[in-house]
């Protein structure tokens, strides 16, 4: 006998669906008429929960589109959205507010930290926000984790670009959420920092059981994932599994290839 208290928040599904998010069928257009632009266009989508999944392709393939959409930040024009059981798609306004503020982590490429606080200011601000006490055991792993416990009374300006945006990894991991997602959160960091943040979200999957949907289009980023969706046209058009750097670089090449003769 398995009893519920037993089984952990994190590692394993703790008691929840092995599928963390779920698109189907989703569409997402802008405009209309002749300017209309069909950024998704039937997108049907499982992201395992305890994954790392990164999301590439060309620039205005629909990447950061799919990640809103998934992340409850945009809304579809239609299709449905599924974080675990609950949909999405079709919650108002405020039950839509607080599913993201409770259940999904983000990681901005401009970390977007405040910068009067210090850096376990920034880390706790979410859950202040929302009158949650921070887990004092966790909050220290996570803190331990990204390696930070020395730099914690420092505000931003007094932090490297790599340790500010592990504060604003660190700040997305602090609340426990289902869920975080990443658009191109190392894109403003040098290769060294960015390895920094990388290895850190790899180890928030190996260690802490994270879920992570991350968009990149830095083959060595997305060799650091468990799986790669690759976007084109507002498409899913293939995936790889453990990816490598060389094996993202020569599946972008072939792409290239493709492109070039159709
Ligand atoms: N707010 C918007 N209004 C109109 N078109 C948009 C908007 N956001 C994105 N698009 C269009 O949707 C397509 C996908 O954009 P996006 O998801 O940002 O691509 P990616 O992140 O892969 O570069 C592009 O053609 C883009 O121009
Ligand atoms: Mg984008």
């Amino acid at each position: 006998m398995t009893s519920a208290v037993t089984i952990p928040r994190h590692g394993g599904t703790g008691g929840r669906t092995a599928v963390a998010a779920r698109a189907r069928q989703v569409v997402k257009a802008y405009g209309a008429g002749e300017t209309r632009v069909v950024a998704l266009d039937h997108v049907d989508v499982d992201i395992a929960r305890g994954q790392f999944t990164a999301i590439m392709g060309p620039s205005g393939s629909g990447k950061s589109t799919l990640m809103h959409c998934l992340a409850g930040l945009d809304t579809v024009t239609s299709g449905q959205i599924y974080l675990d059981e609950t949909e999405i798609t079709g919650l108002k306004d405020k039950k839509l507010t607080q599913l993201r503020r409770d259940r999904i982590g983000f990681i901005f490429q401009a970390y977007n930290l405040l910068p009067t606080l210090n850096a376990l200011e920034n880390i706790t601000l979410p859950m202040d926000i929302a009158g949650r006490k921070p887990d004092k055991g966790w909050l220290e792993q996570v803190v331990e984790t990204v390696g930070l416990s020395s730099r914690l009374k420092h505000r931003p300006n007094q932090l490297s670009g790599g340790q500010q945006q592990r504060v604003a990894v660190a700040r997305a991991l602090a609340a426990r959420p289902e869920i975080i997602f990443g658009d191109e959160p190392t894109g403003n960091l040098d290769s060294r920092a960015g390895a920094e943040v990388l290895g850190f979200l790899r180890r928030s999957v190996d260690d802490l059981g994270q879920t992570i949907v991350m968009v990149t289009h830095d083959p060595v980023a997305a060799s650091y994932a468990d799986r790669v969706l690759y976007l084109a046209d507002g498409r899913i058009v293939d995936e790889m599994f453990k990816p490598t750097a060389d094996t993202v670089l020569d599946r972008m090449k072939d792409f290239d290839a493709r492109g070039r003769t159709s």
